[in-house]
């Protein structure tokens, strides 16, 4: 490429799903009932067929191809594959083998979670994360499905976005079990820590030269008013718990407070082997006293450009130097770095394309700083279904109509090709789709 920004070789150029959000018809586990409650998501929607993968993810894999991406990253449904308590279905596990195959036989590197928020609806009737013994269960799980899936995928994730889990269910109360208690939530943070610790071992075991991590979101929050004390010890305090508790304690096996008071966990030591960052935006923090809150709220930049609206507002600021500044901080632990979630919810898809290169141009950064990122896994293909939000948030390369689904190509997935074609992002590329960011990144001189 004449002048551009140029990616590693073998750079994964991917996107990133999950089971229930792209299958369809995901009928046993809590989310599903979830749906059925009124109220429950955005207009009642149902997640229904959702993008139709269980039938035929295949169209969408070739959809892939022709954009020339090289991975992709989805996720196991448990409850297919243990749909009662130690009773697997082999059929369900060769769904998957032809899912993986198909995306092997197109030349694309799966990425494979195991747990991606929903639970087997026989795990949620005996309490789920909130039992001890959901420890012991995830294990097996992720051992019958790494023995019958492992030779076709070397790249598991454990679990995704734990906090996020918590965050919904146990502090916010808007996902499913509902519950507003921060001591509830606890030995849930716990357990998914062990069950995690657990998973890693289970799974080198049967696959010695795996690579095993698992997926964090990052929120990045920061002090709202630079000469507010309080602020910013409210802000430490969230990024404390949230983006930091979980790592440190993969880390050195340490638990640490509120979780219990430096205890060590050996098993959770050095538990990864790759870092997968989940980044969407930054969230400011206004101080207060509130104890429910942790001491602050959240806000976005009141001069931030935002994306499109959820139930609650806007989803997320423009905020691209965040990828930067989590890369450049995750390059203390000395590990390879995945981005496993990045992308905006833009239905008329008039931010993305922008959104999506000054991304890339941070990233690009972070690599030239020295970080070892290999891949990035756009969040997503295909609208999917998004939980609460139902079909009300957009976050495909491509547009889906669920009743008919027609898909229709944004313009950012063929950007998003073009990028992945040229492991790397030209000047032309980037002039044509954004070109004040062009100027500003191409620039003699450009202070990137
Ligand atoms: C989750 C996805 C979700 C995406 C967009 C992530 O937190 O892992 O399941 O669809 O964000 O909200």
């Amino acid at each position: 490429m004449a002048q551009g920004l140029n990616f590693p070789d073998k750079f994964l150029w991917g996107t990133a799903t999950s089971a229930y959000q792209v299958e369809g018809n995901t009928r046993n586990n809590q989310w599903w009932d979830f749906e059925q409650q009124p109220g429950a998501i955005w207009h009642n929607d149902k997640s229904g067929l959702a993008c139709d993968w269980w039938r035929n993810a295949e169209q969408d894999f070739d959809r892939m191809q022709q954009l020339h991406l090289n991975a992709h990253r989805l996720s196991i449904e448990w409850s297919r594959v243990e749909p009662e308590p130690g009773v697997f279905d082999h059929r369900a596990l060769d769904r998957y083998r032809e899912m993986l195959g198909g995306l092997r036989a197109r030349g694309l590197e799966p990425m494979v979670s195991l747990y991606h928020f929903t639970n087997p609806r026989w795990l949620e009737a005996r309490g789920g994360w909130e039992n001890a013994e959901t420890i012991i269960r995830f294990q097996n799980y992720a051992r019958t499905t790494v023995k019958a899936l492992g030779d076709l995928c070397q790249t598991w994730l454990t679990v995704n976005e734990p906090l996020v889990y918590l965050a919904q269910s146990w502090f916010r109360g808007i996902w499913p079990p509902l519950k507003q208690d921060f001591l509830a939530a606890l030995p849930v943070f716990r357990h998914l820590l062990y069950a995690h610790a657990a998973a890693y071992q289970t799974i080198h075991a049967c696959q010695p030269h795996a690579q095993v991590g698992y997926a964090s979101a990052f929120r990045l929050f920061s002090g709202l008013r630079p000469d507010h004390p309080m602020d910013h010890f409210a802000a430490e305090l969230k990024r404390y718990l949230f983006d930091h508790l979980w790592i440190w304690a993969t880390v050195d096996g340490k638990i640490r407070p509120p979780l219990g008071v430096g205890q060590y966990y050996p098993p959770l030591a050095n538990s990864f082997d790759f870092i997968g960052i989940n980044y969407y935006t930054r969230d400011l923090v206004r101080f207060s006293p509130n104890p429910l809150t942790l001491f602050g709220n959240e806000q976005f930049s009141p001069d931030a450009e935002l994306s499109d609206n959820g139930r609650d507002g806007p989803y997320s600021e423009y905020y691209p130097e965040g990828l930067y500044q989590l890369c450049r901080e995750m390059q203390q632990f000395g590990k390879p770095i995945y981005i496993t979630e990045n992308g905006l919810p833009d239905r008329d898809d008039d931010q993305r394309p922008r959104w999506l290169l000054a991304h890339l141009h941070q990233l690009h950064r972070a690599i030239e700083a020295g970080c070892d990122v290999r891949g990035y896994f756009h969040w997503t293909l295909v609208d999917n279904f998004e939980w609460h939000e139902g079909w009300n948030l957009r976050f495909g390369l491509f547009a889906l109509n669920p009743a008919t689904q027609l898909r229709t190509a944004r313009a950012s997935a063929h950007l998003y090709g073009a990028i992945a074609e040229q492991n790397g992002i030209s000047q032309e590329l980037c002039a044509k789709f954004a070109p004040k960011l062009a100027d500003k990144i191409f620039s003699a001189g450009a202070a990137d």
